[in-house]
């Protein structure tokens, strides 16, 4: 797995955001080295990101995105037909904005760390409902081949607690396959036996073959949450190559999962 640096405006396509949604408390969960909060805020929207890297590491995080997005250009230029350009354009603008987006994080973590608070699914340092909208981008789903299903749904029942209205969650497949994360319709009967309804919708982005749904989990009229969650001791089994390759191998992560580049991450 890598950190990733997507921009505000892949976050708005990617979720569909309105202005209505942006007028709330928004959750980046994991925020990455993406550029959301930075550029949410500086449009005066009240918007955190967390991330198991905003400890000790968020100071080499930006830098440690700048070098997956150099690794990955190659791989994306060396393999464009695997991807969807619409959005983009070319390798060259992916990497050019990509590369924004990290530098828009690295000055705005600096400037206000606290928007910036660590923590790792399945358990959120935060109080039930502390926001309205919480977004997930290329963690669940993308990561459906190392991440075990009772991780995501006590991941996805994590992200309903401390959610007032809405959970949405890009994309819906995995970031190797371009198919659907398998237990997909599962988690969603599992999540509406809780009262949580949820939808698929189409939205007017992709850059992964396949990967233009947004899994919407409707938070507003949940009943209570299970108290001991099934899979709530879940470990993240992922190993990150950019710790690893970090000085020393910050959190134990120095084994990695070898260099193979992620294509949809
Ligand atoms: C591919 S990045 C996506 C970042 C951002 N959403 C984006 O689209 O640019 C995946 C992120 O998931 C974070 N992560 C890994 N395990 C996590 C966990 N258990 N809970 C929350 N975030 C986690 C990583 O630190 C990494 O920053």
């Amino acid at each position: 797995m890598l950190v990733s640096a997507r921009s505000f405006d892949e976050y708005r396509a990617m979720f569909a955001l309105s202005d209505d949604d942006l007028g709330q408390r928004v959750l980046d969960c994991p925020g990455g080295a993406a550029s959301f909060v930075a550029e949410a805020g500086a449009r005066g929207v009240d918007a955190v990101g967390v991330d198991p890297l905003y400890g000790p590491e968020r100071d080499v995080l930006g830098a440690l995105a700048l070098r997956e997005i150099e690794h990955k250009h190659a791989y994306v230029a060396d393999n464009a037909e695997g991807f969807v350009w619409d959005w983009f354009g070319t390798p060259e603008r992916y990497t050019r904005l990509r590369a924004e987006s990290a530098r828009a994080f690295t000055a705005d973590i600096a400037a206000r760390p606290d928007r910036y608070v660590a923590g790792a699914l399945p358990h959120l340092p935060f109080p039930d409902r502390s926001f309205d909208l919480v977004l997930s981008s290329h963690l669940l789903f993308s990561y459906g081949a190392q991440l075990s299903e009772d991780f995501h749904l006590s991941a996805l029942i994590e992200l309903v607690r401390v959610a007032r209205r809405e959970v949405r969650l890009f994309p819906v497949v995995l970031h190797t396959s371009d198919h659907r994360y398998p237990a997909l319709d599962q988690l969603r009967a599992a999540l509406d036996a809780l009262g949580v309804p949820s939808r698929l919708d189409r939205v007017d982005y992709a850059f992964q073959l396949g990967g233009d749904e947004v899994l919407v989990l409707d938070a507003a009229a949940r009943g209570p949450l299970p108290a001991t969650r099934p899979g709530a001791d879940a470990r993240d089994p992922v190993r990150w190559r950019h710790l690893g390759a970090a000085a020393g191998g910050v959190g134990g992560a120095a084994s990695g999962t070898g260099a193979a580049p992620v294509p949809g991450a």
